[in-house]
């Protein structure tokens, strides 16, 4: 199997992480275990967070507040951050609560846990997202190298510095249908419904480049490349305007080319949405729903108007 994911796979799965060799840890029997499969903890999402909180300095945070990227541009992770477990969380993913899959046709409850998006043993895809999150038998790659692309991979073994730059949020790039993966739970946006001209969609498409219908004006692919103006920061300081979102790069090769700004740039779940969680509503990039200066930050980018 080629592994896919930079951590918690092939030479770098590391057993004793997550569980115990025998019932004790280092010759100290554990309070209250040992626990299924002899993991460290009793559920999936406190043995994973009792790394991933910010105890651990090397292991990427992604339970809020997070601190380790703020000495990089972005201040952030590409995925951002979850919120309490146990507790229905508004700006993301819930994590431990029996919840309604939104926008799916069939309607499931789910408990989501760290496992429902990330193989625990590692695969073969970028960040070891799993093949079938929804598990209805669907096989849905995305690697490394050549659905995304990154360009600092993680050290090994970890340190804090290589941790910050593996995992920020400007050291990927985005080449293919990442939102096939995020539609296989969220399945009623499986497709672009079409409308009637001038309007192609019912709801707001998905993998549409920019240049698509040329001519139309729904677009302005010169303000999107330009990157400057209306809905863009100047920088990170800045009260008006918010970093280029993240998009689709359908012609990149590598890293390099995963991240020019041009006109037959795609978008995507990601353009709109952080994977885990940030600080706005619906886990959206900016603050669309609270209202402000920049509730329309991020469509402003792509629909100068
Ligand atoms: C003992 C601490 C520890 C535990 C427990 C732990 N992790 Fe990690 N994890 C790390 C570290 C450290 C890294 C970053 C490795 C590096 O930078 O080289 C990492 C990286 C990752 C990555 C990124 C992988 C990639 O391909 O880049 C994912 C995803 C992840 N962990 C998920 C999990 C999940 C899910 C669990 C629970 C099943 C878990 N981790 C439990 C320490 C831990
Ligand atoms: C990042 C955390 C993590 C690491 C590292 C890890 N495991 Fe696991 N392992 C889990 C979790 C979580 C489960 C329970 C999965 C579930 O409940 O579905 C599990 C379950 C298992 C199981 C029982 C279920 C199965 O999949 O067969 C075995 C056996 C196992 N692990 C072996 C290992 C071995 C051997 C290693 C080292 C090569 C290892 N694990 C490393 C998290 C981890
Ligand atoms: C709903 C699906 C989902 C759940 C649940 C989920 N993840 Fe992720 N995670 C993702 C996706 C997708 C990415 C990649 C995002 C990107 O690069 O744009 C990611 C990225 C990561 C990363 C890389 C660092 C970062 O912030 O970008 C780590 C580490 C990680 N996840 C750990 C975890 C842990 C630990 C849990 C449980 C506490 C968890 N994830 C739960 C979907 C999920
Ligand atoms: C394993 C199935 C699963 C996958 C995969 C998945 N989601 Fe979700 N999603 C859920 C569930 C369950 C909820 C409801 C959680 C809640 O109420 O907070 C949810 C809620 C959401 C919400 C609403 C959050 C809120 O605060 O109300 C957004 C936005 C979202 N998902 C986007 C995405 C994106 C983007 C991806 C791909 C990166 C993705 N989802 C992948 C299951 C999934
Ligand atoms: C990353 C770029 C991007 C962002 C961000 C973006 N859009 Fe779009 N939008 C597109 C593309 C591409 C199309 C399809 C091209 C077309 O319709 O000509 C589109 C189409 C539309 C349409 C027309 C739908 C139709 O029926 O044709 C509306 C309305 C729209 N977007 C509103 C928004 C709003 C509101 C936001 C912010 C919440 C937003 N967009 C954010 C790229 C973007
Ligand atoms: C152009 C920006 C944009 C894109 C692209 C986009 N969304 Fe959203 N999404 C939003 C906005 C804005 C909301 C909140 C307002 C609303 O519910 O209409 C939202 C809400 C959601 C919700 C919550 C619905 C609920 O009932 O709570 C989910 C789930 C979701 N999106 C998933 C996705 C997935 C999966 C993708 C990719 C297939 C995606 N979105 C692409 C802007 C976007």
């Amino acid at each position: 199997m080629v592994w896919g994911g930079q951590w918690h796979i092939g030479t770098s799965l590391n057993c004793d992480d997550c569980h115990l060799q025998h019932a004790s840890k280092q010759g100290q029997s554990l309070p209250g275990g040992p626990y299924t499969y002899l993991l460290l903890k009793d559920n999936i999402n406190d043995l994973c967070l009792s790394c991933h909180d910010g105890t651990n300095a090397t292991a990427p945070d992604v339970q809020a507040p997070v601190d380790m990227y703020s000495s990089t541009s972005s201040q952030e992770s590409a995925a951002g951050y979850f919120e309490t477990v146990g507790i229905d969380n508004p700006h993301g993913h819930t994590l431990g609560v029996n919840v309604l899959v939104p926008l799916q046709n069939e309607g499931n409850s789910v408990t989501l846990t760290c496992a429902s998006c990330h193989a625990v043993h590692g695969n073969s895809n970028y960040r070891n997202l799993l093949y079938d999150p929804a598990s209805v038998g669907a096989t849905i790659t995305l690697e490394e190298g050549l659905d995304v692309f990154t360009q600092n991979n993680p050290a090994n073994p970890p340190t804090v510095s290589g941790s910050i730059q593996a995992y920020e949020r400007d050291n990927v790039g985005y080449k293919n249908d990442f939102s096939q993966w995020c539609v296989s739970c969220h399945n009623q946006l499986a497709t672009n419904s079409s409308s009637t001209p001038p309007a192609h969609f019912n709801a707001h498409p998905n993998n549409v480049a920019l240049n698509e219908f040329v001519g139309d004006y729904h677009t302005d692919p010169a303000h999107w490349t330009l990157g400057t103006g209306e809905g863009f920061a100047v920088d990170t300081s800045s009260t008006t305007g918010i970093p280029r979102v993240p998009f689709l790069a359908p012609t990149a090769s590598d890293y390099t080319t995963s991240k020019i700004a041009q006109s037959s740039n795609k978008v995507f779940c990601g353009s709109c949405h952080k994977a885990h969680g940030k600080d706005n509503n619906k886990s959206l990039l900016w603050p669309f729903l609270e209202g402000g200066n920049n509730f329309i930050a991020g469509c402003q980018q792509c629909h100068y108007k």
